[in-house]
């Protein structure tokens, strides 16, 4: 690749799913050895500033990765050249990614679980609403889409 990867991760409110696919990301791509610049986004700007959610933190933690510094944004036109892959965690969110992609858009915008065999088209459950079991199991899907993800970016 004669581009150094710079993957962004895109849910709703940027507090809950596309940190932790952040922290997941990162992790499995220091291990691996990948150089690649990350970040997450949200569609909404109902928690900009705001740190993730408190479930969220706490997963990560249990994982020995700590998120609490992470700070909510909105999505915006850099990103969109600025990043070579932008990831969306659930359907309704890629809609809105590419209805807010401006023409000159580089990226290649797609849904996470796509980059996981057997996965394609799922999207990650918003868990905001529900229990902490729901953060358990975005953290699941998160973290093999991470693992696949710089498998197909080592390539
Ligand atoms: P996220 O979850 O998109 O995974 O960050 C949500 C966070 C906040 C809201 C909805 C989903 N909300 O409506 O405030």
């Amino acid at each position: 690749m004669d581009k150094r990867p710079a993957v962004l991760f895109v849910c709703l409110g940027n507090i809950c799913r596309s940190p932790l696919a952040e922290a997941a990301f990162r992790k499995a791509a220091e291990d691996a050895g990948l150089d690649a610049e990350c970040d997450s986004a949200g569609t909404a700007a109902y928690h900009i500033g705001a740190a993730p959610d408190h479930r969220s933190i706490a997963v990560a933690r249990q994982h020995a990765i700590d998120i609490g510094h992470y700070q909510g944004r909105q999505i915006c036109a850099d990103d969109f050249t600025r990043f070579t892959h932008i990831f969306a965690l659930d359907q309704n969110n890629l809609e809105d990614i590419r209805n807010a992609a401006p023409p000159h858009s580089s990226a290649q915008i797609q849904l996470l679980m796509d980059v996981v065999p057997g996965r394609e088209g799922e999207s990650v459950t918003d868990p905001y609403y529900g229990d902490e079991t729901g953060f358990d199991e975005t953290w699941r899907d998160v973290s093999c889409a991470a693992a696949a993800l710089v498998n197909q970016l080592r390539r």
